[in-house]
């Protein structure tokens, strides 16, 4: 993609939102902070996903300022040779309109003095609320600055307004060029995921002590072999009893032939995050009560996929979901119907619960938890209350968000299994999880993460090779 094709992208997102921000409108939209790890080391730098949205820069120190009327002004770290020799090479002020499209630019050091200029005569000031520490404070000292000036005949704009809510709306439907980017980190993660089958069998094959860290290496060098800048997340990689744990982390639990091996690991790659989980038998062979739980979280999740489409709500993944876990969980005896009764009442005592106690998707782009609304705009005051048969709370639903074409959201069924008086031993500890990332496209959806295989059958047939 030329540089050309780049910055006629940002313009467009730019002028799209600033239509909305209504004329006497003007927008301020901070890149990331850096952020120290220890003593002088930072962790590694990542921009704001709006700041990114709106310009494709990607260095710190950076503000865009959009202006109802289309104007963009970007303030972004002046040329400095002598910390670009330590940190890098900076764009710099003077390069910054050819190169990203904006229409002036200026140093970072000046936006307390020209920022109050600049919110001068304006209606409405917008920045995206609860997302920068500070960032309040730092626009009340510039409205301060602009109230000081009212005598000379200055008017300060009266209203504040979250930026989030149209550029969430925005984010939420992928436009061809970010559906472009979240394929490529599909992609990178599904091989990534691949090479980790694969080497965990090997490393058994070879009686070596294979470790959960071996295979987060082998993630990590197949993600960034292939150009990806960073992991999207924290790769989770859980032996055993550890996928049992959400959050787990890679750690330094040993493989071992007979247990599972849960992976949840996607690539970000240009700012577009990937999210795959795949959970296989560590030596390549499922045992008999392993299969039957996978079969049945992947009949869950073929009944998820088959409910993604356009005009369907956000939530009928999930229900189809529950609705096939709910009859395997009896089917295969972690539930008794004598107690637990039959599906339906399983989905309505929420009784399958213990075993899945996450939702089945999220919205995905930038950000891997993505930006938008679960709830269709329109239809928020359409709620229902009901009395949560689990915690006895009182919970108000919405109406779930329309699926449109352009949206990208993960589905990710599972089942996790703690030892427990009531369920077969030959279940205990075994936590499955598989999660894909589905586009929704004008007739159904495209699974953009099945660069890895999913079916029982061929996990082991890749892990024999
Ligand atoms: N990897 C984070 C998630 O699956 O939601
Ligand atoms: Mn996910
Ligand atoms: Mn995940």
């Amino acid at each position: 993609m030329t540089d050309t094709v780049h910055r006629a992208i940002h313009a467009a997102r730019r002028a799209r939102l600033a239509a909305q921000l209504g004329a006497g409108g003007i927008a301020l939209v901070p890149t990331a902070p850096e952020r120290s790890r220890n003593r002088d080391s930072d962790f590694p730098y990542r921009h704001d996903s709006y700041f990114h949205y709106l310009t494709g820069f990607t260095e710190p120190n950076a503000w865009l300022v959009l202006a109802g009327d289309g104007r963009s002004t970007l303030f972004c770290q002046p040329k400095d040779l002598e910390r670009e020799t330590w940190d890098g090479y900076r764009l710099g002020p003077a390069a910054a309109p050819e190169a990203l499209g904006v229409d002036e630019a200026f140093s970072t050091a000046e936006l307390d003095q020209r920022l109050p200029r600049l919110l001068e005569d304006r209606e409405a000031v917008w920045y995206p609320f609860a997302t920068h520490a500070a960032l309040e404070t730092k626009v009340d000292g510039w409205l301060g600055k602009v109230r000081a000036r009212v005598r000379a005949g200055a008017i300060a704009p009266g209203q504040q307004r979250d930026l989030c809510g149209p550029l969430d709306e925005m984010r939420l439907v992928k436009d061809a060029h970010e559906q472009q980017l979240l394929r490529t980190a599909g992609r990178i993660s599904a091989q990534a995921h691949v090479r980790a089958m694969q080497t965990s069998a090997r490393l058994l094959r070879e009686g070596v002590d294979a470790r959960e860290y071996h295979l987060e290496a082998e993630l990590l060098h197949e993600f960034r072999r292939h150009g990806a800048q960073f992991p999207a997340y924290t790769s989770i990689v859980a032996a055993g009893a550890n996928a049992c744990v959400l959050h787990y982390r890679a750690d330094n639990a040993p493989l071992r032939a007979g247990e599972l091996v849960l992976i949840d690991a996607g690539a970000e790659y240009d700012s577009y995050a990937g999210d795959i989980t795949r959970t296989f038998p560590a030596d390549g062979r499922f045992t008999g009560p392993q299969r039957a739980l996978y079969d049945l979280v992947l009949a869950s999740q073929y009944a998820a996929v088959e409910a993604t489409r356009p005009g369907a709500r956000f939530n009928d993944p999930h229900d189809a979901t529950v609705a096939v876990l709910a009859q395997g969980l009896l089917d295969l005896g972690l539930l008794d119907a004598d107690k637990a009764g039959t599906a339906q009442d399983v989905i309505e005592q929420r009784t399958y619960f213990p075993f899945y106690m996450h939702r089945t998707s999220h919205w995905l782009g930038m950000d891997v938890h993505d930006v938008g609304s679960y709830v269709e705009p329109g239809e928020a005051d359409r709620f229902t209350e009901r009395r949560d048969p689990l915690s006895g709370e009182t919970i108000k639903s919405r109406p779930s968000r329309i699926l449109r074409a352009g949206m990208v959201l993960t589905i990710e069924p599972g089942l996790y299994v703690r030892p427990a008086e009531n369920v077969p031993e030959k279940f205990w500890n075994i936590g499955i999880r598989i999660e894909d990332d589905a586009l929704v496209t004008e007739d159904g959806n495209e699974l953009l993460t099945r660069g890895v295989p999913v079916e029982a059958a061929e996990i082991e047939a890749l892990m024999r090779g």
